[in-house]
C-alpha cells in the first residue's frame, strides 16, 4: 500500500460519509449489468468471458433501496455504468426513481452510445443529466476491430442524439492502446476545435482478462500529450474541478477541451470521492483493489435500513488508499465490465 500523503482539501468538505483518511465520499458509480453489446479488446477477453447469473444481480427494487440509503448518507452524484448500462431493462424507470431522491444533484451515465440514438430523449426527460461516451477511434474499420463488431455510424448517431437532447457537456472517453489507436489521438483531439466537447484520453488499466493488452498496449498520458503537442503545439492548461480525475487542457483557440486520465502514471487517490456499487450488489471501495462490502446478501437476509446504513458507513471508513499497478501488482480480481469503470 502506498503511504497516504496529504489528502486534497476538496475531499474534506461537502457531504457524504468519511473514510479513515478523512476523504468524504459523495459520488456513487453504479454498475447496472456486467453484460455488454460490445467486446472492447481492453475490457473483455476474446473468448471465455463469464457473466454472472441473473439471480445474483440486484433487482430493480434492491438497487433503488441501496441508492436511496446512499442519498440519505449524503451522496450527491450518481453515475450509471456497466458493462453497458443501456441494455439493462427498465433503464428509464430506474433513472427516474434515482433522480427523485432528495439530495441527488447530478445523475450521469457512461455508455458506448450504441443505443442512445433512440433512448436519449426519454433518458433526458427522466432526469439523466449527462453522458460520457466511450469511443476510441473515428475510423469505422478500426472501431469494428477494437470493439469486436461495433458499428461506428450508430455510435456517432448516439453521440449526436445525446447532444441534441441537451445532455451536455458531451465527454468522449478514449482508451489509448499502442498499435491500435495511438497514432490517431490527434484526430480525436481535433474534434474539440469546432465542438464544445471534452475528449479524454485514458491510460489502459490491467483489469482481469486483459492483462496482455495492458502489457503490450500501455501508453502514458505524457506520451499522448507529447503526440498532441507535436501536432497542435503546446496545449493551454484549463482549471478543473479537483475531484475530476482528468487533467484538462485546450488546443489554443479550440471550443472544447482535452482531458488526460492517468490511473497508472499519476494515481489520484488524494482527491478520490467515489465508491462503486457492482451489479451483484457489492460496494467496491477502489477500482484497482479487491476490497468489497457485500450488501446484496444482507438485503436478502432481511436487514433493516439502520443496519444497511451502518454497513455502508463502515465500508466507506475502510476504503483503501493507493495501488501498485505500475509496480506490477495485479490484485484487481474483477473485470472492468463487472465493476463499471
Ligand atoms: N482500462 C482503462 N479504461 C477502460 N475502460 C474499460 N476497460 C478499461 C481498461 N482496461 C473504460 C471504457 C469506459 C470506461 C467506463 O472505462 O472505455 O470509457
Ligand atoms: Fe462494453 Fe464498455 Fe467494456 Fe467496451 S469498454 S466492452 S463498451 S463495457
Amino acid at each position: 500500500m502506498v503511504a497516504p500523503l496529504a489528502i486534497h482539501p476538496s475531499s474534506r468538505t461537502g457531504s457524504g460519509p468519511r473514510d479513515a483518511f478523512g476523504r468524504r465520499m459523495n459520488y456513487l458509480r453504479i454498475s447496472l449489468t456486467d453484460r455488454c453489446n460490445f467486446r472492447c479488446l481492453y475490457c473483455m477477453p476474446a473468448i471465455g468471458m463469464k457473466f454472472q447469473p441473473r439471480d445474483e444481480m440486484l433487482t430493480d427494487e434492491e438497487l433503488i433501496r441501496v441508492v436511496g440509503l446512499c442519498a440519505e448518507l449524503g451522496f450527491t452524484k450518481l453515475r450509471l455504468t456497466g458493462g453497458e448500462p443501456t441494455i439493462r431493462p427498465h433503464l428509464v424507470d430506474l433513472v427516474r426513481a434515482m433522480k427523485a431522491f432528495p439530495g441527488i444533484e447530478e445523475l450521469s451515465m457512461t455508455t458506448n452510445a450504441l443505443l442512445l440514438g433512440r433512448m436519449a430523449p426519454d433518458l433526458k426527460q427522466a432526469g439523466l443529466d449527462r453522458v460520457n461516451i466511450s469511443i476510441d477511434t473515428l475510423d469505422p474499420v478500426r472501431f469494428k476491430a477494437m470493439t469486436r463488431g461495433g458499428r461506428f455510424d450508430l455510435v456517432w448517431q448516439g453521440i449526436e442524439a445525446a447532444e441534441a437532447a441537451g445532455m451536455t457537456p458531451v465527454k468522449l472517453n478514449s482508451v489509448v492502446v499502442r498499435g491500435q489507436n495511438d497514432h490517431e489521438v490527434a484526430e480525436m483531439a481535433r474534434l474539440t476545435i469546432e465542438r464544445d466537447w471534452q475528449v479524454r484520453f485514458l491510460e489502459i488499466m490491467p483489469m482481469e482478462g486483459v492483462g496482455m493488452v495492458y502489457d503490450e498496449g500501455l501508453v502514458t498520458s505524457e506520451e499522448t500529450q507529447r503526440r498532441l503537442e507535436s501536432t497542435f503545439g503546446p496545449l493551454d492548461p484549463v482549471a478543473a474541478d479537483p475531484s475530476d480525475p482528468a487533467r484538462t487542457w485546450r488546443i489554443p483557440g479550440a471550443r472544447g477541451t482535452i482531458g488526460f486520465i492517468s490511473p497508472i502514471s499519476a494515481p489520484f487517490c488524494e482527491s478520490c470521492n467515489r465508491v462503486r456499487l457492482t451489479a451483484d450488489g457489492n460496494l467496491r471501495l477502489c477500482l484497482l483493489r479487491p476490497d468489497e462490502v457485500n450488501l446484496r446478501d444482507m438485503i436478502r437476509a432481511g436487514a433493516s435500513d439502520a443496519e444497511m446504513l451502518n454497513r455502508i458507513r463502515g465500508g466507506v471508513w475502510r476504503k483503501p488508499w493507493g495501488h501498485r499497478v505500475a509496480e506490477g501488482d495485479r490484485d484487481t480480481i474483477r473485470g472492468m465490465s463487472q465493476i463499471g469503470g
